[in-house]
Protein backbone atom coordinates (compact mmCIF):
# COMPACT_ATOMS: atom_id res chain seq x y z
CA UNK A 1 0.00 0.00 0.00
CA UNK A 2 1.21 3.67 -0.45
CA UNK A 3 0.94 6.37 1.32
CA UNK A 4 -1.83 8.02 -0.62
CA UNK A 5 -4.25 5.42 -1.08
CA UNK A 6 -8.02 5.97 0.16
CA UNK A 7 -8.51 2.62 1.44
CA UNK A 8 -7.25 1.30 4.73
CA UNK A 9 -5.33 -1.91 2.86
CA UNK A 10 -3.11 -2.06 6.01
CA UNK A 11 -5.17 -3.98 8.06
CA UNK A 12 -5.89 -6.62 5.29
CA UNK A 13 -2.65 -7.80 6.74
CA UNK A 14 -3.57 -8.20 10.48
CA UNK A 15 -2.53 -11.74 11.49
CA UNK A 16 -3.10 -12.95 15.13
CA UNK A 17 -0.05 -13.86 17.24
CA UNK A 18 -0.96 -16.47 19.06
CA UNK A 19 0.35 -16.34 22.92
CA UNK A 20 3.96 -16.42 22.27
CA UNK A 21 4.17 -12.98 23.32
CA UNK A 22 2.29 -13.06 26.58
CA UNK A 23 4.43 -11.76 28.83
CA UNK A 24 5.60 -9.13 26.31
CA UNK A 25 2.01 -7.90 26.18
CA UNK A 26 2.07 -7.40 29.98
CA UNK A 27 4.74 -5.39 29.93
CA UNK A 28 3.54 -3.22 27.34
CA UNK A 29 0.62 -2.34 28.82
CA UNK A 30 2.89 -0.33 31.85
CA UNK A 31 2.22 2.31 28.86
CA UNK A 32 -0.95 2.76 30.24
CA UNK A 33 0.63 4.34 33.29
CA UNK A 34 2.57 7.07 31.05
CA UNK A 35 -0.82 8.99 31.17
CA UNK A 36 -0.75 9.42 34.78
CA UNK A 37 2.74 11.42 35.20
CA UNK A 38 2.10 15.12 36.11
CA UNK A 39 5.44 16.48 36.02
CA UNK A 40 8.33 16.53 32.52
CA UNK A 41 10.70 14.52 35.07
CA UNK A 42 8.17 11.79 36.30
CA UNK A 43 7.19 11.04 32.48
CA UNK A 44 10.76 10.94 31.55
CA UNK A 45 11.38 8.66 34.25
CA UNK A 46 8.72 5.79 33.29
CA UNK A 47 9.43 6.21 29.55
CA UNK A 48 13.40 5.63 30.34
CA UNK A 49 12.19 2.70 32.35
CA UNK A 50 9.77 1.06 30.33
CA UNK A 51 11.76 1.48 26.83
CA UNK A 52 14.49 -0.52 28.90
CA UNK A 53 12.14 -2.88 29.76
CA UNK A 54 11.00 -3.85 26.83
CA UNK A 55 14.47 -3.61 24.88
CA UNK A 56 15.51 -6.12 27.75
CA UNK A 57 12.17 -8.33 26.82
CA UNK A 58 12.67 -7.84 23.02
CA UNK A 59 16.09 -8.95 23.07
CA UNK A 60 15.12 -12.32 24.41
CA UNK A 61 12.75 -12.94 21.52
CA UNK A 62 14.40 -12.15 18.23
CA UNK A 63 14.17 -16.06 17.49
CA UNK A 64 10.14 -15.52 17.52
CA UNK A 65 9.95 -12.73 16.08
CA UNK A 66 12.13 -13.67 12.95
CA UNK A 67 9.07 -16.25 12.51
CA UNK A 68 6.29 -13.67 12.27
CA UNK A 69 4.74 -13.54 8.65
CA UNK A 70 6.68 -11.49 7.12
CA UNK A 71 4.60 -9.54 4.07
CA UNK A 72 6.00 -7.75 0.89
CA UNK A 73 5.18 -4.36 2.74
CA UNK A 74 4.13 -4.38 6.15
CA UNK A 75 2.42 -7.21 8.98
CA UNK A 76 0.29 -6.06 11.74
CA UNK A 77 0.68 -9.06 14.91
CA UNK A 78 -1.97 -8.96 17.91
CA UNK A 79 -0.15 -9.89 20.56
CA UNK A 80 -3.11 -9.15 23.41
CA UNK A 81 -6.11 -7.55 23.90
CA UNK A 82 -7.02 -6.03 27.24
CA UNK A 83 -10.25 -4.19 28.08
CA UNK A 84 -9.93 -2.80 24.53
CA UNK A 85 -6.18 -2.27 24.86
CA UNK A 86 -4.90 -4.04 22.28
CA UNK A 87 -1.14 -4.74 21.16
CA UNK A 88 0.72 -5.18 18.07
CA UNK A 89 3.91 -6.00 16.58
CA UNK A 90 4.65 -4.55 13.26
CA UNK A 91 7.11 -6.41 10.79
CA UNK A 92 8.38 -3.93 8.42
CA UNK A 93 9.92 -4.58 5.09
CA UNK A 94 13.11 -1.41 3.61
CA UNK A 95 10.87 0.99 1.99
CA UNK A 96 7.75 0.05 3.31
CA UNK A 97 5.40 3.19 3.32
CA UNK A 98 1.88 3.49 5.51
CA UNK A 99 -0.77 5.51 4.81
CA UNK A 100 -1.29 8.45 6.62
CA UNK A 101 -3.50 7.70 9.59
CA UNK A 102 -5.38 8.53 12.53
CA UNK A 103 -5.26 6.23 16.10
CA UNK A 104 -7.60 6.27 19.04
CA UNK A 105 -6.71 8.14 21.94
CA UNK A 106 -3.79 6.67 23.04
CA UNK A 107 -1.34 5.29 21.41
CA UNK A 108 2.49 3.95 22.44
CA UNK A 109 5.06 3.35 19.74
CA UNK A 110 8.48 1.42 20.68
CA UNK A 111 11.00 0.49 17.95
CA UNK A 112 12.52 -3.16 18.43
CA UNK A 113 14.92 -2.67 15.96
CA UNK A 114 15.52 -0.79 12.33
CA UNK A 115 14.88 2.93 11.98
CA UNK A 116 11.98 4.47 10.76
CA UNK A 117 11.03 8.06 9.73
CA UNK A 118 7.43 9.27 10.98
CA UNK A 119 6.47 12.85 9.42
CA UNK A 120 3.56 14.08 11.74
CA UNK A 121 0.45 15.92 10.41
CA UNK A 122 -2.02 18.14 11.83
CA UNK A 123 -5.67 17.98 10.32
CA UNK A 124 -6.80 21.44 8.36
CA UNK A 125 -10.47 20.53 7.04
CA UNK A 126 -12.49 17.21 6.14
CA UNK A 127 -9.72 14.57 5.33
CA UNK A 128 -6.61 17.22 4.52
CA UNK A 129 -3.89 17.18 6.51
CA UNK A 130 -0.61 19.74 6.51
CA UNK A 131 2.81 18.84 7.48
CA UNK A 132 3.68 19.19 11.34
CA UNK A 133 6.69 17.44 12.53
CA UNK A 134 9.39 14.78 11.23
CA UNK A 135 11.57 12.67 13.90
CA UNK A 136 13.17 9.61 13.04
CA UNK A 137 13.13 6.54 15.54
CA UNK A 138 15.47 4.07 15.85
CA UNK A 139 16.01 0.82 18.37
CA UNK A 140 15.43 1.07 21.97
CA UNK A 141 13.06 4.83 20.70
CA UNK A 142 9.59 5.36 22.25
CA UNK A 143 6.61 7.64 20.88
CA UNK A 144 3.70 8.07 22.85
CA UNK A 145 0.23 10.28 22.73
CA UNK A 146 -2.45 10.50 24.71
CA UNK A 147 -5.20 12.84 22.20
CA UNK A 148 -9.09 12.35 22.75
CA UNK A 149 -11.14 10.20 23.90
CA UNK A 150 -13.97 8.55 20.83
CA UNK A 151 -12.01 10.18 17.81
CA UNK A 152 -9.51 8.57 15.48
CA UNK A 153 -7.63 11.20 13.97
CA UNK A 154 -5.02 11.67 17.13
CA UNK A 155 -1.67 11.46 15.96
CA UNK A 156 -1.84 11.48 12.51
CA UNK A 157 0.90 10.23 10.32
CA UNK A 158 2.70 8.44 8.04
CA UNK A 159 5.56 5.67 8.74
CA UNK A 160 8.18 5.10 6.15
CA UNK A 161 10.56 2.11 7.40
CA UNK A 162 14.39 3.11 6.04
CA UNK A 163 15.56 -0.13 7.17
CA UNK A 164 13.45 -3.17 7.51
CA UNK A 165 12.90 -3.67 11.29
CA UNK A 166 9.78 -4.39 14.11
CA UNK A 167 8.01 -1.84 16.32
CA UNK A 168 5.90 -2.64 19.45
CA UNK A 169 2.53 -0.74 19.77
CA UNK A 170 -0.10 -0.34 22.16
CA UNK A 171 -3.87 0.79 21.31
CA UNK A 172 -6.02 2.01 23.79
CA UNK A 173 -9.17 0.56 21.07
CA UNK A 174 -8.82 -1.37 18.36
CA UNK A 175 -6.45 0.82 15.80
CA UNK A 176 -8.47 -0.36 12.61
CA UNK A 177 -10.72 1.93 13.56
CA UNK A 178 -8.03 5.02 12.89
CA UNK A 179 -8.87 6.93 10.04
CA UNK A 180 -7.06 7.84 6.67
CA UNK A 181 -6.18 11.40 5.30
CA UNK A 182 -4.64 13.46 2.51
CA UNK A 183 -2.10 15.87 1.97
FE1 LIG B 1 0.29 4.65 13.32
Amino acid sequence: MKADSNSKPQFQQTFQAGTQFQSLFETLLEARKLQECSTIDQKQQAESNLAAKLTAKTSLITGQLEELVCHPEYSRHVIGIRDGWTGIICRWQRGSLSPIHGHPAFTFYHVIGGLFAMDIYQRTVGKRVKPEDHRLLAAGDSFWENGKEGQYDNLIHRVWAKSGGFTLHLFSEDPAKGECFYV
